[in-house]
C-alpha cells in the first residue's frame, strides 16, 4: 500500500518545507483545528506560522469570501483600483487613522514575508544611502537574495549560488 505521503514524495519538488514536519495529509480546517485523512484532528497550533488571526474558514470571513466570488468580484486586480480596495481604504480610514489623528499612506503588503524583509532592506538603504545590514546571528528572513544574505542558516545560504554579502552579523 503507497503511503498517504508518496504522491508529493514522487511529483512534488525536493524544496518541500513544513509537510517533511507535519507528514499528514489534511483534509478540512476549521476554527483551531485541522483534520486528517487518518481520520485524526488536530489543535493547530502553527496557524498558518502565524498568518491565521481567526483562525481556519471564520463564518464571517467565509460568508463574505462567499458573496464576493459569486459576485463576480475582481480576484486578480494587480494594484489596480477596484471597488473592494477602495471599501477597505475607507474602512481602515475610518477605524484606524482618523480616530488616531493619523494622516498616513497604506501600501498593500506582497504575497510573502521574504517580500516585507526585501522592501524594508530597500528602504533603509535608501533613505540612509548606506549598504550594509546587521543581522542577529539565528535569524530567518527569507529565502530571496537580500533576505536570505540576511538569514544565518548556512543550509539556507548554500543555495544561492552567488556571494551574498553587506550584512554584518551580530551575536
Ligand atoms: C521572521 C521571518 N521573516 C521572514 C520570513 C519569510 O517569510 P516567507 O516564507 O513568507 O517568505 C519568515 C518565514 O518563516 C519569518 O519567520
Amino acid at each position: 500500500m503507497q503511503s498517504s505521503m508518496s504522491t508529493f514524495e514522487r511529483l512534488e519538488s525536493e524544496v518541500r518545507g513544513y509537510c517533511r514536519d507535519f507528514p499528514t495529509v489534511f483534509t478540512k480546517a476549521r476554527g483551531s483545528l485541522l483534520y486528517g485523512e487518518n481520520g485524526q484532528e488536530y489543535v493547530d497550533f502553527f496557524s498558518g506560522a502565524g498568518t491565521l488571526n481567526y483562525g481556519h474558514n471564520h463564518p464571517s470571513l467565509k460568508q463574505a469570501l462567499i458573496h464576493y466570488l459569486q459576485d463576480d468580484g475582481v480576484l486578480h486586480g494587480l494594484d489596480m483600483a477596484t471597488t473592494a480596495k477602495r471599501d477597505f481604504l475607507e474602512t481602515f480610514e475610518t477605524l484606524i487613522l482618523e480616530p488616531r489623528g493619523y494622516s498616513y499612506k497604506i501600501q498593500f503588503t506582497g504575497p510573502t514575508g521574504t517580500n516585507a524583509v526585501e522592501a524594508a532592506l530597500k528602504l533603509a538603504r535608501k533613505v540612509t544611502g548606506r549598504t550594509s545590514i546587521m543581522a542577529c546571528t539565528n535569524g530567518f528572513h527569507g529565502m530571496t537574495l537580500g533576505s536570505v544574505a540576511a538569514t544565518g542558516n548556512t543550509r539556507h545560504r548554500n543555495g544561492s549560488g552567488i556571494p551574498l554579502s553587506h550584512v554584518t552579523f551580530i551575536p
